[in-house]
């Protein structure tokens, strides 16, 4: 697909999944808005990006403040006067349990992994509702389905992601927008650097974040509400959703092994 004279805006563009999904929609020749807190790091990303010569706009924004995102969204739409498709992507995590976890950890994740996206998407939503065309990608993760000891308030913030886009992809029926969530296993990125993570036991099974970047280049034009990184991995989701008193303790059991090993 061509993204020519397509406005792609990206948060958490300064590094790992968005960063690779800001690289492969510039491939698409799409102009790339790059979101984040950190300025110098979009800099840095931009250099990678000017070989494909498309227009790119770098926002220091932090998605969990409001008004930085209504600020940010004036500059986009000022600039390009448009956006056709938005990747709700910023977002972090805090590993340990809930009872050792300050609310206040537990809270800045909410804040930036779900009300962040809802700002951002509550400020573009409108503009693409007026041109009845657009698309919406939210990354969230498998976390989103399955309740894993340690990320309380991760999974919290995904399974609020995914049912506030399940909600939403109703809605936009019919409305020339759509909706999509990418949710992915683990993928090797710097979501780890978090001390927290120190405790936390290592898996084998992760994925690239090119890999993870070029499903959202997909769901950007798919009808689909959810896309799961690897597709075998939504058997699991399957299994839990139709047999949750089987496969939840299974779940809880190889979840509270490994933090002990
Ligand atoms: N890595 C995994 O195993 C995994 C698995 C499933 C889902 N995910 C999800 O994938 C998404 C991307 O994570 P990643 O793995 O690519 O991690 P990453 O390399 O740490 O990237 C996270 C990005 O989010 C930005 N960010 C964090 N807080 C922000 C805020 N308040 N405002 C604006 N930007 C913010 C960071 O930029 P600045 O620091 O410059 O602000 C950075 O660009 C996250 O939503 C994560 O939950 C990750």
């Amino acid at each position: 697909m061509d993204y020519s004279g397509k406005i792609v805006v990206i948060t958490g563009a300064s590094s790992g999944i968005g960063k690779e999904s800001a690289l492969e929609f510039a491939k698409l020749h799409a102009s790339v808005v790059l979101v984040s807190r950190d300025r110098n790091k979009l800099e840095e990303v931009t250099k990678e990006l000017l070989k494909y010569q498309t227009r790119i706009l770098v926002c220091a924004c932090d998605i969990s403040q409001k008004d930085q995102v209504n600020e940010m969204s004036k500059q986009v739409l000022e600039k390009f006067g448009t956006v056709d498709v938005l990747v709700n992507n910023a977002g972090f995590g805090i590993y340990g349990n809930s009872n050792d976890l300050k609310v206040e950890e537990i809270e800045s994740q909410m804040r930036t992994n779900y009300l962040g996206m809802v700002y951002c998407t509550k400020t573009f939503l409108p503009k693409m509702l007026e041109q009845k065309s657009g698309h919406i990608i939210n990354v969230a993760s498998v976390a989103a389905s399955f309740g894993i000891p340690g990320m309380a308030g991760y999974c919290a913030s995904k399974f609020a992601m995914l049912g506030y886009s399940e909600s939403l992809y109703h809605e936009l029926k019919g409305s020339g927008v759509g909706i999509t969530v990418v949710s992915p296993i683990m993928v090797r990125t710097n979501f780890f650097n978090h001390n927290s993570f120190n405790n936390m036991p290592r898996y084998t099974t992760t994925l690239s974040a090119n890999t993870v970047a070029k499903t959202v280049v997909r769901a950007a034009s798919s009808p689909r509400l959810e896309i799961v990184v690897p597709q075998f991995v939504r058997i699991a989701i399957w299994f839990k959703h139709t047999f949750p008193y089987l496969i939840n303790p299974i779940v809880g059991q190889i979840f509270r092994r490994s933090k002990t090993n």
